[in-house]
């Protein structure tokens, strides 16, 4: 081990910051400790309990975590472990940042563990849902406002179908979409906001039943016709079962966010729709002690069709109650997957030698996708671009030395594996970060939901929690 430099003082101790034979870098002093306090309190996890990381039959989804079916949501239980265990080396930790937060699974394990949170996301269906997660609802009221939606829906006697939008009647039958028109018009009436939100993601999750799309993917696959004559659907019914759930649901989940209030009176939620690519104007930006995430696992298209899947949904719903909401994210099936992380491929192999010189890990891989349909590269590439751009635009978000957990899924393109996790990891150490761990873990089930498996993207059952510290602010590299 040569001595690479006598750095900073942290806490008034000097820190010592040291390269080590394989290159990585090292601290002695306070800031390694902790590192290696956390290493070892996670190895300790999956010693004591084989398979800890798997969390096989200890992911239920509890609480307000159930109140939609989100694709690729995390583990609620895995990430509060995380939390506890970064809260019990560095007491310092207050705060929390998920730049693709999806339904809010990080936001509601944060704050109940007392942590503010600031999370983004470009779809506002998550953005809505994780809205809902953040509020401490009175279930009393709740179960009041029910029972008047339910006797709106019986005096509404009127078979006009409030929403029009292209392909309308391909996705619903006419019976349900007079239904869903009814309980529109119900939840509309409704004075408050947040009450109105909350069950808004009820009809969001009653749509995704009733509508003629398949719930075995989430991609918009319509069922044959003969199927769609034949179905049995109760629209009212469900949505009213679905409301009685959901009511019990957040019953738990303002004890769990009050319990987080109890613990820190000052913390405080933000949960916007924001492009993790792009940085905030200083004066938006908060810094967060951790980064907790989990970008998608390739572009939307051939993975996980996230706006696909909320597309209906938000035909729906009223968008002045949908946080972020702009039309022109309706404007067709693909308007929001276009928009995400690796949504435009255009140009994307401009940036190919960029990312070569950042990461080995990209550049095997591009090396491996020579000779294959120059389509598979360019998809590769266009999603390793974004997911570089985004890291530039996250790293100014966090305090110096921020922990950071980032869960990841690989995929197989055109035959061969993306190492996402180890592209991730090279992109973060050419920006000063270390790395601490990678826990590998089994989806238990098999892989998460996807959009329908085709012959160029194959996914994963297994996913990884790449956990690195942040780059210290002294060395924090422009990554080029
Ligand atoms: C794996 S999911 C996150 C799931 C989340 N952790 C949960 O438990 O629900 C990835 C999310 O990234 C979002 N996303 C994709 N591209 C984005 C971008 N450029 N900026 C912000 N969010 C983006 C998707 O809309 C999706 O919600």
């Amino acid at each position: 081990m040569s001595r690479l430099s006598v750095a900073n003082v942290s806490g008034g101790r000097t820190q010592e910051r040291f390269r080590l034979a394989d290159g990585r870098q090292h601290t002695s002093g306070p800031l390694a400790e902790t590192t290696d306090a956390l290493a070892s309190r996670l190895r300790q996890r999956a010693e004591l309990t084989p398979e800890f990381w798997s969390f096989s039959g200890r992911s239920r989804r509890e609480g307000g975590h159930g109140i939609f079916a989100y694709p690729a949501m995390m583990v609620p239980q895995l990430q509060g472990a995380l939390l506890e265990d970064v809260q019990a080396v560095d007491p310092t930790v207050s705060s929390v940042f998920d730049p693709f937060m999806g339904s809010g699974t990080v936001m509601l394990e944060s704050v109940s563990r007392g942590l503010s949170f600031y999370g983004t996301d470009v779809n506002p269906l998550a953005v809505l849902l994780a809205t809902v997660k953040s509020n401490a609802y009175d279930p009393e009221q709740l179960t009041h406002v029910r029972q008047k939606i339910a006797v709106r829906v019986t005096e509404d006697i009127s078979s006009q179908i409030a929403v029009d939008f292209t392909n309308r009647d391909k996705w619903f039958r006419t019976d349900v979409a007079v239904d869903l028109s009814k309980l529109k018009r119900a939840i509309s009436a409704e004075r408050r906001k947040s009450v109105r939100q909350a069950f808004w993601v009820a009809l969001a999750e009653t749509i995704r039943l009733v509508s003629n799309s398949r719930t075995s993917t989430v991609k918009l696959h319509s069922y044959s016709p003969e199927e769609i004559v034949s179905r049995q659907i109760d629209t009212i019914d469900t949505f009213l079962r679905i409301s009685a759930s959901q009511i019990e649901q957040l019953k738990d989940q303002a004890e769990a966010l009050s319990q987080g209030f109890d613990r820190n009176p000052d913390l405080t939620i933000s949960c916007t729709v924001a492009d993790a690519r792009i940085v905030p104007a200083a004066k938006y930006r908060a810094t967060a002690d951790v980064l907790m995430t989990s970008p998608p696992y390739g572009d939307n298209v051939t993975t996980v069709t996230y706006g696909q899947h909320s597309y209906l949904p938000l035909q729906w719903i009223d968008p002045r109650d949908v946080p972020g909401m702009k039309g022109e994210l309706l404007e067709n099936t693909h308007s929001i997957d276009s928009i995400s992380l690796g949504g435009r491929l255009k140009g994307s192999l401009e940036s190919a030698d960029d990312l070569c010189s950042k990461s080995p890990a990209f550049a095997h891989c591009l090396d491996q996708l020579q000779g294959r349909p120059r389509n598979a590269q360019t998809r590769m590439v266009a999603f390793v671009r974004d997911l570089d751009v985004s890291i530039d635009a996250i790293l100014p978000r966090l305090r110096s030395d921020a922990w950071m957990f980032w869960t990841l899924g690989e995929r197989k393109i055109s035959g061969v594996r993306v190492p996402t996790v180890s592209i991730v990891r090279d992109l973060l150490v050419t920006r000063g970060a270390r790395h601490v761990e990678t826990l590998d873990r089994k989806i238990p089930g098999g892989a998460k939901r996807m959009a329908a498996r085709n012959a160029s993207v194959e996914t994963m059952n297994t996913e990884s929690i790449l956990v690195m510290r942040g780059p210290h602010n002294a060395d924090r590299g422009s990554g080029s």
